[in-house]
Parts: structure tokens; sequence; C-alpha cells
């Protein structure tokens, strides 16, 4: 089935729930007031009308998404007061995949990823690659990280994407110079380490949830 992809600079969420895959291949909008906003859709499907209701799984997994950030931005803070970054590379390692297992349930899988992962069970699948992608070039053409986001409904699978900004805090670990004790304590638990060398203007990952549909 070929895959309908299109692209668009406008705020969708209304306007596409009642557009079919059909109808739209390729649209651009553009206008003054809406151009801080950025928003891939992707659908296969060939059907008239989905067969769920679209707006629902977006608030959900926007939802998600929001739990996994703040849960996680608390944990991270709190451990490096607590005990310096390197005790909060460990804490990261530990946490990170636990709160998104935490944040799995009804049906709903949460993760992260990234075209340089740091963690390899975070490596994207070729949907997320190519999303990952259009959201550099957009980030680097100006629009923000925030309003960045992807949705794919395809083989009974809704998926969403949200673009993960790399903030000055990141740098510490994630950026062009580490700290060699700091450096070390990463490569200890993360020997194929990819997670290093972004700056501010780089998206450091995405947070991609999704969730399969029964018919
Ligand atoms: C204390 C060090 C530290 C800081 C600070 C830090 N991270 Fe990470 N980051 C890690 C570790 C460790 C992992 C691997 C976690 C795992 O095993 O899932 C990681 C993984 C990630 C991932 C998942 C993809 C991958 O590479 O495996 C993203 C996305 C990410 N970090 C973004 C950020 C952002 C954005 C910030 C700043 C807000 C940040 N990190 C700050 C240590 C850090």
């Amino acid at each position: 089935m070929k895959l309908k992809l299109w692209l668009t600079l406008s705020l969708l969420c209304a306007s596409m729930s009642g557009l079919s895959a059909e109808q739209v291949s390729v649209a651009e909008h553009v206008s003054n007031a809406e151009l801080n906003s950025s928003n891939i859709k992707s659908s296969a499907q060939a059907g008239s009308d989905t067969p769920f209701d679209q707006m629902q799984l977006r608030k959900e997994a926007q939802q998600k998404i929001q739990q996994f950030a703040s849960t996680l931005k608390s944990a991270l803070v709190g451990a490096i007061q607590s005990g310096g970054l390197a005790h909060a590379v460990d804490v990261c390692h530990s946490t990170a995949p636990q709160i998104a297992e935490d944040l799995s349930t009804e049906g709903w899988h949460v993760a992260r990823t990234s075209l340089k992962a740091r963690n390899e069970q975070n490596q994207p699948d070729s949907w997320e690659v190519e999303m990952l992608q259009t959201f550099d070039q957009q980030f680097k053409s100006g629009i923000e990280a925030k309003a960045l986001n992807a949705e794919l409904y395809k083989q009974a699978k809704f998926r969403y994407m949200q673009a993960i900004p790399t903030d000055q805090v990141c740098l510490a670990c994630h950026g062009v110079s580490i700290d060699a004790a700091l450096s070390e304590a990463i490569n200890k638990q993360y020997p194929k380490d990819r997670a290093t060398g972004f700056t501010l203007e780089d998206i450091r990952g995405a947070f991609t949830v999704s969730k399969a549909l029964n018919d």
C-alpha cells in the first residue's frame, strides 16, 4: 500500500480530522498566524473515514508524553541536585526506561528515540528516522521544537512523535565537551553511546508513542 504523506505548517488538529487520506495527498498551508506550528501526518489508509477517534488518540498520546516528560525531568533534576551528574546518569539509566514502561498501559507503548541514541534500545525504526530528519530540517528553518510532531495511521496502529529540543541543561551529558569523569560514567553504562556532540541548535530526539487499534 502506498504511503501518502503530507506536510503542513498549520494547526491541523481540527481541520484534518474530517479529511481522508484520499482527499489529501500533499497539502501545505502557511498563514501568518500559524507559522509557528508544524505537524506531519501520514496515512496508509485508503478508506474514506478513519475507523477510530483521531482527536482522542492524539490527545491521549500527548498526555502520555506530557507525563513522561515531567516525571523524567523531576527525576533528572532531583538526581543532579542530590548526587551530581555522574549519579544522574545512573538514575537515568534505570529510571527513564522504567517511567516509559509504567506509562505503557491500555495498549499504549511509550518510548524515546533519537538519530544518535545513547541507549541502543532507543534506536529509531524507518518511520522514526524519516520524521526525526524532517524535525531537524524544520527546526533549522526556525520552527519551535514544541510545535514539531508527527502522526501515522498504518496497519491498525496509531503512532505519534513529539520532538525534544536540546536545552542548556542537556549539554552536560549530551553536548560537545563532556567532563572526563562524567564521560567515563556514561561510557561504563553505554559503551556504544552516540548521544554526544549536540548543540542548542539541535533536536535531541523525540518522544514516540503508539497504540494498536483493534479494528
Ligand atoms: C545526567 C546526564 C544527562 C542529562 C543532564 C540529560 N541526559 Fe538525556 N540521557 C542520559 C542517559 C543516561 C540516557 C540513556 C537513558 C536510557 O538508558 O534510556 C539519556 C537518553 C536520552 C534520550 C533517549 C534517546 C537516547 O539517546 O537513548 C533523549 C531523547 C534524551 N536523553 C534527551 C535529553 C534532553 C532533552 C536533556 C535535557 C533536558 C537530557 N537528555 C539531559 C543522560 C542525561
